[in-house]
């Protein structure tokens, strides 16, 4: 026998409309949130022809908070993923330089690139702090210089025809997320010039 109070046609009817409430709030909530990133991301390839969607997009849903805040949050988590990268690319470095089979070529260019990603790597550190007390034109210098540092490296292997540069992903990754910080940081100082 079931309880009627329980399962009265009107007890149903309210637990229905809870859950039915329950899920458009989430789901407007999940809309709402994944359209900063999406948005975001879509005005910055607009921008530039070089820029990834993809990678924007992808990089910044892969931060559980970017899907809780505005474009300042997202500049900050693109130049944290960009410092993230390029600790992760030096100590990958590091590993290749202990490899016995690199010939002096590779090895010059592994060094080279290890002091590129040092120096980029205080260089974001500044720019995250420049970024996050508003002074948007030094951040952008600053993440310039530090998306510099990837295109140096890379060219550094291109020197000696037909070498494969061994660090090219990681080049890439951390070029698309100063890019992605740029971008930001350009359309938060023309909507606040200072
Ligand atoms: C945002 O972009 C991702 C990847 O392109 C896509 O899977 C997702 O459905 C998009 N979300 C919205 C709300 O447009
Ligand atoms: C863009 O980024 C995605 C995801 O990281 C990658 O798979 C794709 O190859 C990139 N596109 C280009 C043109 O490099
Ligand atoms: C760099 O960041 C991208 C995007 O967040 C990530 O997919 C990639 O694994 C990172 N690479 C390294 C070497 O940390
Ligand atoms: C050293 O480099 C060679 C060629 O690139 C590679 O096959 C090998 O796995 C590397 N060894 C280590 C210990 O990383």
């Amino acid at each position: 026998m079931q309880d009627p109070s329980l399962f009265s046609p009107a007890s149903c009817c309210c637990l229905f409309c809870l859950l039915a409430l329950l899920a458009t709030t989430h789901l407007t909530m999940s809309a709402k949130t994944m359209d900063i990133i999406n948005l975001t991301c879509e005005k910055c390839s607009r921008e530039s022809p070089v820029f990834n969607y993809t990678f924007c997009s992808e990089s910044l849903q892969a931060v559980p908070v970017s899907h809780f805040t505005n474009l300042q949050g997202l500049g900050i988590i693109s130049m944290e993923l960009a410092l993230l990268n390029a600790s992760t690319t030096i100590s990958s470095i590091e590993k290749m330089l202990r490899n016995g089979s690199l010939d002096p070529f590779q090895l010059g260019c592994l060094r080279d690139c290890k002091d590129l990603y040092l120096d980029a790597s205080k260089t974001l550190v500044d720019a995250t702090g420049a970024f996050m007390v508003g002074h948007y034109g030094i951040a952008n210098m600053q993440m310039s210089a530090a998306m510099e540092a990837a295109t140096t490296c890379e060219d550094g292997f291109e020197e000696r025809e037909g070498e494969a540069c061994p660090l090219t992903k990681e080049n890439y990754d951390l070029f698309q997320l100063c890019d992605i910080a740029l971008c930001i940081i350009r359309s938060l100082s023309s909507s606040f010039p200072s």
